[in-house]
């Protein structure tokens, strides 16, 4: 358990008074997601051990909220902006595309571990609608056939990387 504590770099078990409520899981359990990218069973076991909290009841809240994942991101993390601006000017027509070209939805990964969509509130760059960002690259007024070149351009990388 101790090198598991020591990772939580954000994590101040003592501050943490368990009060009986689900809710109170939530601020440990965005711990761990920020530290890892996602809430790991070794993550469940080290919350449960501290709190006494069975795992499965824990597992039972990561699983309830959206916002917590399961497994880790994909190398390649495609976020799409969902704020207003990018709403109306066709944000889903891009991931519609992102998930004909991978076949995932959104907080899904694809199953070589290479690509994970997220979707985002406001990027801050409106004027681009739709925007989407692999990892630290923006790319904005997408079209479908944009998307799908970029989405190869990653493929392809992908598959070199791996290589
Ligand atoms: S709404 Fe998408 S960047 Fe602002």
């Amino acid at each position: 358990m101790a090198e598991i504590k020591d990772n939580f770099k954000t994590f101040n078990v003592d501050l943490w008074k368990y009060d009986g409520q689900e809710g109170a899981l939530i601020p440990l359990l965005q711990s761990a997601q920020d530290t890892y990218g996602y809430v790991s069973e070794k993550a469940i076991d080290y919350i449960s051990h501290i709190t006494g909290i069975p795992a499965a009841d824990i597992y039972g809240v990561v699983t309830f909220y959206a916002q917590f994942r399961t497994k880790p991101l994909g190398k390649f993390v495609i976020k799409v902006c969902n704020g207003t601006a990018c709403h109306v000017n066709g944000a889903k027509t891009v991931s519609d595309t992102i998930n004909d070209e991978l076949n995932i939805d959104y907080e899904e990964t694809t199953d070589d571990g290479n690509f994970s969509l997220v979707s985002v509130a406001c990027l801050g760059c409106c004027s681009l609608a739709p925007v989407m960002v692999v990892n630290d690259e923006t790319y904005g007024r997408l079209t479908p056939a944009k998307v799908r070149k970029i989405v190869r351009t990653y493929k392809h990388k992908a598959k070199q990387e791996n290589q």
